[in-house]
């Protein structure tokens, strides 16, 4: 029977329910070539991926896109799985049993590191862990840190540095009317971080943020933000760069209005410092981080012009107990898929698994989203991405060895078999209709579940429930 037939869909397999998925399975069932079936599954009982558990809270707007992945949902021909994790709930061989294409669209579920000393002691946490314990995460809302002392300090100028510097800024009353989890209210309700400094190795010219969100640094509440001019000062590679790049150049008037301002006395303070580099995070007696050596730079270029923030040898020291590195977002490796350790990417092309021993490809095997491509870009830049991967995969429908046993009752019955409790898509829609209602008698856009246990027990007893009529 001819594969993407009526009679014989194909069976497509997508691991992994943030933007890159759906946007996946959006091209997947909008296209009229093929019939095509799709079952998403996700680790999380939680659709969405980063939308939900990485865009801040105070970035309501942007979750919006929500309603596009919950069209996708809708259609007859797609399937969700939510709390399985591939790996070790489902295995790569099982989906091969009874799936004719796989996408695994896994992003990038851990972080770089900076690589010096100290960057272990406690409260010295990556900000994806931060992110996903102030977003709620169930993998990370028992998180162990504090936020017992005056001095923040947050390594790296990218919009997710901006995310948690903002966060930790922000007065009660602006977080209070967020979906923030409650266990991150009440601790940064208590909190008594005052000053936050954000450390950025290169220069203004480099700093990675968008316009948007640095200008959103200077409109807080509770917190004046502080630059030092002699820091904007440009050598002139930088001043080229800025010449080439007008969202570098809009950067550097922002940053130079705050340069000019007067701190005003709000309660906080949030710097922004260029050039600096931290060296090492050195313990209180219990081992806690109670400060951070930081060491200034200069910037040369490498020889493809690249410019690299070199140590100038002066260092100097910042009381900080809470240390935050923001420097990038990184995979990790599969059960049974190949894995680019340095890239911390599935080895493709575009989009296509290849094998990194031979480079061939292995046939039925997709890759989209950040796992594809690695940690950057905006939730938008996976479509695009998405959609050049499921251009490939229809190609390739012709020459695809179909799976042995594409009976869609089959992956149920493995489920049931392994006692393993799925989240369906109406399951799921169960619990968003309980976050939004409680969110509703709090002024909230939503209050979330914070534990998958939470959720499950949530579940069992909405479904006791009489249906109204
Ligand atoms: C902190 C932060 C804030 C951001 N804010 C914005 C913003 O405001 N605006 C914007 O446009 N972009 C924002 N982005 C970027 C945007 O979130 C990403 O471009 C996008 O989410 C990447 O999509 P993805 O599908 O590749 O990965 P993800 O969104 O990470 O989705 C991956 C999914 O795979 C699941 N998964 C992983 N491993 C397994 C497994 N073994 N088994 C089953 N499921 C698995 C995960 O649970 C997750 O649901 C932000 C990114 C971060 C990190
Ligand atoms: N509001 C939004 O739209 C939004 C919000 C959050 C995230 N996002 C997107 O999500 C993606 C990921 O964001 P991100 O902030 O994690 O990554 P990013 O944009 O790549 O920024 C990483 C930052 O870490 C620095 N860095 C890397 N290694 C370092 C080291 N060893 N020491 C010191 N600094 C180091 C980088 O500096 P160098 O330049 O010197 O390497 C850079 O400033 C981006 O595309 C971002 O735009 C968007």
């Amino acid at each position: 029977m001819l594969l993407g037939s009526e009679k014989r869909p194909l069976r497509v397999a997508i691991i992994g329910a943030g933007p890159s998925g759906f946007y996946a399975a959006g091209g997947l069932l909008q296209q009229s070539e093929y019939s095509v079936t799709v079952d998403m599954f996700d680790r999380l009982p939680a659709p969405y991926g980063l939308v939900r558990y990485g865009v801040a809270p105070d970035h309501q707007k942007i979750k919006s896109v929500t309603r596009i992945f919950d069209r996708t949902a809708s259609s007859p021909r797609f399937r969700f799985f939510g709390n399985i994790d591939f790996g070790t709930d489902i295995t790569h061989a099982d989906l091969k049993q009874h799936y004719d294409h796989i996408i695994y669209a896994v992003g990038a579920q851990s972080d770089r590191k900076l690589g010096i000393p100290g960057e272990d002691l406690r409260n010295s946490l990556s900000a994806t862990e931060f992110v996903a314990w102030y977003n709620g995460h169930p993998f990370f809302s028992d998180l162990d840190f504090d936020l017992d002392c005056e001095t923040a300090i947050v390594v790296g100028v990218g919009n997710v540095a901006m995310d948690v510097a903002r966060i930790l800024a922000r007065s009660i009353a602006e977080l209070k009317v967020t979906d923030i989890a409650d266990h991150a209210l009440e601790r940064l309700e208590r909190s008594r971080v005052r000053d936050i400094y954000v450390l950025s190795r290169r220069g203004p010219a480099q700093a990675k943020f968008t316009n948007p969100e640095i200008r959103e640094l200077g409109e807080l509440e509770d917190a004046d933000v502080i630059v030092r001019a002699d820091e904007l000062e440009l050598d002139p590679a930088s001043e080229k760069e800025i010449a080439e790049d007008p969202r570098a150049a809009r950067n550097l008037d922002i940053l130079r209005e705050f340069a000019a301002r007067q701190p005003s006395g709000k309660p906080k303070r949030l710097h922004l410092r260029f050039l600096v580099s931290p060296v090492e995070l050195i313990a209180d007696d219990d081992g806690i981080v109670a400060s951070v050596r930081i060491e200034r730079n200069k910037l040369e270029p490498n020889d493809s012009g690249y410019l690299n923030a070199i140590g100038l040898g002066e260092f100097e020291t910042l009381p900080s107990c809470l240390a935050l590195r923001s420097v990038g977002y990184k995979g990790i490796a599969l059960e049974d898929v190949p894995y680019d350790e340095r890239r911390g990417t599935i080895p493709n092309r575009e989009g296509r698994v290849i094998d990194p021993a031979s480079g061939k490809r292995l046939p039925g095997e997709y890759v989209v989203g950040w796992a594809k491509r690695g940690p950057s870009g905006v939730i938008g830049t996976n479509k695009p991405d998405a959609l050049e991967t499921v251009r490939l995969m229809l190609e390739d429908i012709a020459a695809t060895p179909p799976a042995p046993q594409p009976d869609p009752a089959s992956i149920d019955a493995i489920l049931e078999q392994r006692e393993l409790q799925s989240i369906s898509i109406d399951a799921w829609r169960i619990l968003d209709r309980i976050e939004v209602a409680e969110g509703e008698k709090q002024g909230r856009p939503r209050v979330k579940f914070t534990h998958v246990h939470e959720m499950l027990e949530a579940l069992e007893q909405a479904l006791k429930m009489p249906v109204a009529d």
